[in-house]
């Protein structure tokens, strides 16, 4: 078998890559090591940036986004109980869009499907070659029989645990990492959301955030420690911590019921650098990691799937090979402010097991400081609602 451009993963990313490329004519073939049905199980991030959603308008997948997602025009921030909305659209004109990642997959896997285009699922220990030349090639198990799949280039949108990244002689990447010592306990319910917008809590308690995915559904998260077990937290347990974190208002105003899901994910920011090693590109987690706090993974997985596209698609018009030469650094320094982003929402909202009195002050003065500054509200407006691609 033969393709142009091999993408690992038929996560966001791999699926977004196959579609921008498909719209310029230029053929892929996506092997996932999963299901469709497992991967379209798995319920992570529910928040789009505008340029995200201006994307996958542009890819021709936005119409059930568009009747289905909720704009939001602001946030809410609730520090020991006061809570203090940011105005997005007054403040930079800018929205964001609640759509959970499960539907954005489910309409990436719709389109690919009508277009007959080929996705292996299930395909077994996948190994990587040759990407140091001009022949890369992909090898791969389906139902016991080894596969060989010949490409120009190979997309590793494999994630943060894919076979991509760790096909690269390791004296070839840097990486840098922060572990944080906590993880976040989520719950999905059906039940209306506390509020119209999302909340951020930072209580002495832990961090909490109140999201949705729907008028109907909510999706809740509690800072837990990385010792705990999701088998530990009951509903019940949940959903009495969750009304320690918030303010009185939204304790009163919870509708709670049974979880339709629940899960302990860790919180990590990783990077790795650089992107490309001859004609192997990484992209999405398989690239990077921001924690939770900052809504950006999946928008990050987007932008560099944009850039990389343009890069390909650049070769294949004009066979040159300025953009995929530029495309490691191009999208490098993207990353690397959506991962400031993250971290300093992570550090202003969680509770540290080392943050002493002096800390805690320095955590209320930021809250403080974007209260009451239109400068610091613009700042953290501009990095939510997404920086330019
Ligand atoms: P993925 O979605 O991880 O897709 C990679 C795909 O590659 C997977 O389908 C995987 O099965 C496949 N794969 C892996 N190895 C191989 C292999 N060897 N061969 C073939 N295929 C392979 N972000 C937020 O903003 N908010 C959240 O609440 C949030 N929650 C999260 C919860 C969890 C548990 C995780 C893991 C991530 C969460 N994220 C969240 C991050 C966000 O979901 C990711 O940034 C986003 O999924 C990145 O997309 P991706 O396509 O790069 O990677
Ligand atoms: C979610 O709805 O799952 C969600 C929303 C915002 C975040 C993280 C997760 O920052």
């Amino acid at each position: 078998m033969r393709t142009k451009v091999a993408i690992i993963g038929s996560g966001p990313a791999g699926l977004l890559l196959g579609r921008l490329l498909e719209c310029a004519g230029i053929e892929t073939v996506i092997l996932e090591r999963r299901s469709q049905e497992y991967v379209l199980g798995r319920i992570r991030a529910g928040v789009l940036e505008q340029g995200t959603v201006e994307l996958l308008d542009r890819a021709g997948v936005g119409e059930k986004l568009h009747a289905e997602g909720l704009v939001h025009e602001g946030v809410e921030f609730c520090f020991d109980g006061d809570r203090h909305r940011f105005n997005f659209q007054e403040l930079i004109g800018r929205t964001v869009t609640v759509y959970g990642q499960t539907e954005v997959t489910r309409d990436l896997m719709r389109a690919r499907d009508r277009s007959g285009l080929t996705t292996i699922y299930e395909a077994e220990n996948v190994s990587l070659h040759d990407f140091d030349g001009d022949a890369p090639k992909v090898r791969y198990v389906k139902d016991g029989v080894e596969h060989q799949l010949a490409c120009d280039f190979i997309a590793g949108c494999d994630g943060y645990h894919g076979v991509s990244r760790a096909s690269v002689p390791g004296d070839a990447l840097r990486t840098f990492e922060r572990v944080y010592p906590f993880g976040w306990l989520g719950i999905l319910v059906d039940k209306p959301p506390v509020a119209d917008e999302l909340i951020y809590a930072h209580h002495e308690r832990g961090f909490a955030l109140c999201s949705m995915r729907s008028p109907t559904r909510s999706r809740y998260y509690v800072q837990v420690p990385s010792s705990d077990r999701v088998e530990e937290w009951s509903d019940q347990r949940f959903w009495d911590e969750l009304r320690r974190r918030v303010d009185e208002e939204a304790a009163d105003d919870l509708m709670t019921g049974p979880s339709i899901e629940k899960s302990i994910a860790p919180l990590r920011s990783f990077v790795a650098e650089p992107l490309r090693f001859g004609r192997l590109f990484l992209a999405g987690d398989a690239a990077h990691i921001v924690p939770p706090t900052g809504a950006k993974g999946l928008n990050l997985a987007a932008s560099d799937v944009a850039a990389l596209a343009e890069a390909l698609i650049e070769f294949y018009a004009e066979r040159s090979s300025a953009g995929i030469d530029g495309y490691s650094a191009r999208v490098l320094s993207r990353i690397w402010k959506a991962e400031r982003f993250s971290w300093w929402m992570t550090s202003i909202l969680h509770t540290f097991p080392d943050t002493d009195p002096f800390g805690r002050r320095i955590q209320r003065a930021e809250f403080d400081y974007l209260r009451t500054s239109a400068a610091a509200a613009r700042s953290m407006a501009e990095n939510y609602t997404g920086l330019p691609f």
